[in-house]
């Protein structure tokens, strides 16, 4: 697929950020995949569903009453946007994504992403399951150390305490989670070029990307 780029990684990698800069860039959409199993695990809370009971959790991800409005994501009509981006959603999104009928449930959703044009899409998956045959993989990826740092300071918290601690054994627990399940794991695929961001500004990621993008896509 000549106009799919995809971008797996594991979380707070930053590559939210890179592949929305790239779509910008491109003139492409942006499908942030990630933003749908936590709408998931948001509308499965907030319908009294829980997050382990995959055949009720698959049906409302069938259902999911979501509208992307630029920068806005609606869930029947609330912006919900600061909402999902909260630890506990995270936590929900991570349990109902390791569901298969739930993973199912949103494939069709996140495919039609690519049906009107470009479309660079981030998650854990893109490029094995969703999107199998985009023209560029990118495994962007930064330790886990870096990504505790990154974090912390979005929040505002030191470095070295017992806060930044929680952080770093979060993103361990859901690197974890992401890395060891069964269905759709996250992994480097072989065919997909390795970012690591350890040492790399958030514009010099953007450039490697689109030159990838040149020579594998053009
Ligand atoms: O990228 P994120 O942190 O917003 O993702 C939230 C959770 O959803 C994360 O624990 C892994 C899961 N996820 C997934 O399994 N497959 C994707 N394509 C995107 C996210």
């Amino acid at each position: 697929m000549r106009n799919v780029i995809a971008i797996d990684g594991p979380s707070a990698s930053g590559k939210g950020t890179v592949a929305a800069r790239v779509a910008r860039e491109l003139g492409w959409a942006y499908l942030d995949s990630g933003a749908l199993y936590r709408l998931t695990a948001l509308y499965a809370r907030e319908q009294g569903v829980t997050w382990t009971d995959e055949a009720a959790v698959a049906k409302l991800a069938t259902d999911l009453p979501v509208v992307f409005d630029g920068e806005r994501v609606l869930l029947n009509g609330c912006d919900v946007g600061a909402t999902i981006r909260s630890e506990a959603i995270g936590m929900g999104a991570s349990k109902v994504a390791a569901l298969p009928q739930v993973r199912e449930a949103l494939l069709q959703r996140q495919r039609a992403f690519a049906e009107n044009g470009g479309l660079v899409a981030d998650g854990r998956d893109m490029g094995s399951v969703v999107f199998p045959q985009a023209c560029l993989k990118v495994f962007l990826t930064a330790s886990a150390q870096v990504r505790a740092a990154r974090r912390a300071k979005q929040l505002g918290i030191a470095c070295g305490g017992a806060e930044f601690d929680r952080i770093l054994a979060d993103i361990q627990a859901r690197d974890a989670a992401d890395t060891n399940r069964s269905t759709a794991p996250l992994r480097q695929l072989p065919d997909a070029y390795l970012l690591n961001t350890d040492h790399m500004g958030i514009e010099e990621a953007v450039n490697q990307v689109l030159d990838w993008f040149n020579r594998a896509c053009a």
